[in-house]
């Protein structure tokens, strides 16, 4: 029987409905409207497109969402002047520097530079830190935060699983580990990092109960790869040529989905997949982040 879908889109509107009533709730009791502004350094297309999505997103929340934009050729401490200005305005409740930024620019110094309790992203060493702790007051990042919620609202129990991760990357492997080792909901697994020079990756893949692909390579987890069952979340988003479509290429994941969804119990699709969760995460963020700000 094939897998079942894990549907990212249906899951990621739940969450946003849950958002928009906790801004309003916020609003009516404390009169806080929870912000989030973007900062997107450059004229990079697809960072444009994920920049407006972003302010869209908040805006049908019922938040505040707010863009600055600045020139590729912004100097690097004109930058942090902005983070420092965003960090001192109590309008505001999350701060996100799109990355990548441009290559004059440090981006870790941008990312330090950000006050950890307006990180949304969760990218700032304070809040991988406490991720990894299992502070509850720290902020994931959105993606790996947006599977473990979609690992939970598709009702799979995770407590004694085998999880094997594919990637190590700071935003999605590492922070994904942390999450899935604390104990608590939607975690309790034990869990491996398997990455570029792990040898026998088949052997580890084949012994997961979740396998969680976030690589970057188009289509790299076969069925072969997979232990009959498994739950197989899909975090890749790679463009490969394709003549036959309109714009020439078409958006994959790292797994072959028509092939492993034979194997795996519940799978997720690309896209609509893990891809809608990560902009719903970061409006949960911004909303916790505007919450503890006034200590609500
Ligand atoms: N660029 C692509 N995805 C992201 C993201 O989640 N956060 C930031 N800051 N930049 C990105």
């Amino acid at each position: 029987m094939p897998a079942e879908r894990i549907d990212g889109v249906a899951i990621a509107a739940r969450v946003r409905a849950t958002v928009a009533a906790d801004a309003a709730a916020l609003k009516a009791a404390r009169g806080v409207t929870p912000g989030l502004t973007v900062v997107l350094v450059g004229d990079d297309p697809a960072s444009a497109v994920y920049v407006a999505s972003k302010e869209k997103a908040c805006k049908e929340a019922g938040m505040n969402g707010e863009t600055i934009r600045l020139a590729a050729s912004t100097p690097e401490a004109e930058l942090l002047a902005v983070i420092d200005r965003l960090n001192a305005d109590a309008t505001v409740h999350g701060i996100l520097v799109q990355m990548p930024v441009p290559k004059h620019i440090d981006a870790q110094k941008v990312i330090r530079r950000i006050d950890p309790r307006k990180d949304v992203d969760g990218f700032h060493p304070v809040n991988a830190g406490k991720v990894l702790i299992g502070d509850a007051d720290g902020f994931a990042p959105c993606t790996p935060a947006g599977v473990q919620v979609m690992l939970v609202e598709s009702g799979v129990d995770t407590a004694g699983k085998e999880a094997v991760i594919l990637g190590r990357s700071t935003i999605v492997g590492k922070p994904m580990a942390a999450l899935l080792i604390q104990s608590g909901k939607g975690a309790d697994c034990t869990v491996t990092i398997c990455h570029s020079r792990t040898k026998d990756l088949k052997a580890h893949t084949r012994r997961a109960d979740i396998l969680i692909a976030a690589i970057g390579k188009p289509e790299m987890v076969t069925a072969d790869m997979v232990k009959p069952g498994a739950v197989v979340i899909d975090v890749g988003i790679n463009r490969v040529d394709d003549p036959t479509a309109k714009k020439g290429y078409r958006i994959v994941g790292d797994v072959q989905y028509d092939t492993v969804r034979e194997v795996a119990s519940k799978i997720t699709p690309v896209p609509g997949g893990v891809g809608p969760m990560t902009i719903a995460m970061l409006l949960a963020n911004t909303v916790r982040a505007a919450r503890l700000s006034v200590g609500a």
